[in-house]
């Protein structure tokens, strides 16, 4: 076991590292997305008030149990159950959650890096051609890409939580931000770009059906990196004293704002390019917006910036998608090996390499599902339709297991670890939240409604994906 444990040097750094795990391809584009079919300014309202209310006290939960144990997720639900063999269930799936859930996000990582170098060499015009991406994600050129990726990770990774994430968040972080702002700036001062703001901004709360409430929740969710025992982990990394439910409001509003302004980036280009379109017709798919739709307008911007022009502005976007899914990959990958460091003793090398291997190989499983290999194409059926190992893994891990974690860690909190002791945690760094509204309010909803919600939201998913 290693004598003492790493932590972040600073609360910037932690906060940037949260950050950068929490803002994601799930930001970028799936969120402006959805909120322009869901009501606009209804979904960002409902959405903002799921944050607050539903999202931080579990955010709250996670560092806490982290900080409190200065462990792993297994670790931190062993030691605060006292041994419980139950309770080391929802330890294993705090393990075993992001190691999959990196698995297929590696792969669409891959895709971006791939059209991105496809950008700076001057084949925007080719991304442009919807066949593009089916012949580019069937070829063995992926494999390659996936050999690059998991060297920046893990190499961000080799060097530790304050030389490795913590600098990593801190040079890349402020580059996405700078980017984002540079590229909305350019698309606002484009011809019809406030059609695309409207859209995005006019409520129309008769969209807020039942199931796009379900839908703003689990974005949030998984959004804010919840239920993948990524913030037990970086919460272990927090420095002694430094207040919990502080941190976790900056860390909120970072990636709330994020994915807000990537609504100012993403409609107005939409609009830009075909003012007549109607938004509700626009894919539920971030895979599919980002590598069919997106392309198409970016090339067509040539007309006003020119071919180079249209290329640069393309390139900077996957570069921000890469970078945003590399910060959030180096967090999710870091909570299989800060286990195996933990609860093996294995050093941080050795725990980088035994978790490497394994999601290299679950990775091409999951890249060759799209056609390449058969067997993996038609994997499985569920609910009558046939689901690809990508579609699967997307399926039990993101889609269902992810609010079942979410429901054991309030559950954990409350009623096994109990309040007091959450209490004093939370405390901890921060006396004010002592006896507070934010205080009876996080302990009231973690244990009873916000479960119930999240138990729905499980039930649900499985009865429609499994059925
Ligand atoms: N918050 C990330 C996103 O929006 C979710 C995520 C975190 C995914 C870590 C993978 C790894 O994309």
């Amino acid at each position: 076991m290693s004598a003492a444990r790493e932590h972040f040097g600073s609360r910037l750094g932690f906060i940037l590292a949260a950050a950068g795990s929490a803002v994601g391809i799930g930001n970028l584009v799936a969120f402006p997305v959805a909120a322009t079919k869901s009501g606009g300014g209804a979904f960002l309202l409902i959405y903002a008030l799921f944050v607050v209310f539903i999202c931080l006290p579990v955010m709250m939960a996670e560092l806490a149990l982290g900080r409190r144990t200065d462990k792993d997720p297994v670790g931190a639900y062993r030691e605060l159950s006292g041994g419980s063999k139950l309770w080391q269930i929802p330890g294993w799936l705090a393990l075993i959650t992001p190691f999959m859930i990196a698995v297929f996000y590696l792969v669409v990582t891959v895709w971006v890096l791939g059209y991105l170098v496809a950008t700076l060499t001057g084949n925007l015009d080719m991304l442009a051609t919807e066949a593009y991406f089916g012949q580019f994600i069937n070829s063995p050129t992926v494999f390659a890409y996936l050999v690059v990726l998991m060297l920046i990770i893990n190499g961000i990774l080799a060097l530790g939580v304050k030389d490795g994430i913590e600098r990593a968040a801190k040079t890349l972080m402020p580059m996405l931000f700078v980017m984002l702002v540079g590229l909305v700036i350019f698309v606002l001062t484009q011809e019809n770009a406030m059609l695309g703001v409207q859209y995005y901004l006019i409520p129309d709360f008769s969209k807020l059906t039942p199931d796009v409430l379900s839908k703003a929740m689990a974005q949030a969710f998984f959004s804010l990196s919840l239920g993948m025992g990524i913030l037990i982990t970086y919460g272990s990394y927090m420095k002694a004293h430094q207040s919990v439910p502080g941190s976790a409001k900056v860390v909120a509003l970072t990636d709330t704002m994020v994915a807000f302004t990537a609504g100012l980036l993403i409609l107005p280009t939409i609009f830009h390019f075909n003012p007549q379109i109607d938004p509700t017709e626009l894919s539920d798919s971030s895979a599919g917006m980002i590598f069919l739709f997106l392309p198409k307008i970016f090339y067509a911007l040539q007309d006003n910036v020119g071919y180079v022009g249209a290329s640069a502005f393309a390139a900077v976007f996957f570069f921000l998608v890469l970078v945003a899914a590399i910060t959030s990959l180096v967090s999710i990958i870091e909570v299989p090996v800060a286990t195996l460091r933990d609860e093996r003793g294995m050093d941080r090398r050795k725990a980088i390499y035994t978790v490497g291997a394994v999601q290299v190989v679950l990775a091409i499983f999951c890249a060759v599902s799209f056609g390449m290999v058969q067997w993996f194409t038609e994997f499985v059926t569920l609910a009558g339709a046939n689901k690809s190992f990508f579609d699967l893994v997307e399926i039990i891990f993101y889609d269902t297991i992810l609010p079942l974690n979410g429901l054991l860690v309030c559950l954990f909190v409350i009623y096994r670890w109990k309040k007091s002791n959450f209490d004093k945690e939370l405390q901890d760094g921060d006396p004010s939240f002592a006896g507070s509204f934010s205080q009876r309010y996080i302990n009231f909803a973690l244990g009873t409604f916000i479960p119930v919600i999240l138990l729905l939201i499980f039930i649900n998913t499985v009865a429609l994906k499994f059925f």
